[in-house]
């Protein structure tokens, strides 16, 4: 059976375009049956939405700012995944909290990338925040989505040094490589356990 992968972005997509990539090996299209159908922001310049659209792969976006509340903007945005049948949601880089009824709706299939150590630093601001304590590590954790904000059993993480003069960009930049490697494989993996 095919697995559809709704993806869900705010800005760069990076993490994406990773996804995308990983998902075009043999593997993921014969043995998996992987693929991403869908690319979401609810920021009509999100740059990752050239890249979906460049790869035939759907788009659509959905202005947060038009909708009258949060349970409206997860209403529609929820119609829109939902006609893609996902077996996946993956949020990255989507910078929206959900409510709980969208995050019922796709139990047990909707996974996010945080740029932490979790559960250290939750929220915004993770690399100035991990500088500031004097981090000795930093780095991102792949997790499964629940209410509360970036909580959620962790399916992967992956580590990097902080290093001396290291400014929060820098070490955004460091970590951010290893996301790009972690997010595909950790999405790899929850397939192959639904094949
Ligand atoms: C990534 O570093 C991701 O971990 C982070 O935003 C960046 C998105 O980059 N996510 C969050 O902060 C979620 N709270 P990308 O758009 O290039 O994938």
């Amino acid at each position: 059976m095919n697995k559809n992968i709704v993806i869900l972005i705010s800005g760069s997509g990076s993490n994406m375009a990773a996804i995308v990539k990983a998902s075009r090996n043999r593997h993921w299209q014969q043995r998996l049956g992987a693929q991403v159908v869908a690319v979401i922001s609810n920021k009509a310049n999100a740059a990752g939405l050239v890249f979906a659209r460049d790869h035939q792969i759907a788009t659509a976006v959905f202005d947060h700012k038009a909708f009258a509340s949060r349970e409206a903007f997860d209403a529609a945005l929820m119609v829109e995944i939902d006609r893609h049948e996902p077996a996946l949601v993956v949020l990255a880089g989507f910078m929206r909290i959900l409510t709980p009824g969208f995050v019922q709706h796709y139990e047990d299939r909707l996974i996010n990338i945080h740029p932490s150590l979790l559960p250290a630093f939750t929220g915004l601001n993770t690399h100035q925040r991990a500088l500031d304590m004097g981090c000795k590590f930093a780095g991102a954790t792949v997790h499964r989505v629940t209410a509360e904000l970036d909580h959620g059993e962790i399916l992967d993480q992956a580590v990097v040094p902080v290093l001396p003069g290291d400014t929060a960009q820098a070490l955004a930049e460091r970590v951010l490589t290893q996301e790009h490697i972690m997010y595909p494989r950790a999405v790899e993996r929850l397939l192959t356990r639904m094949v």
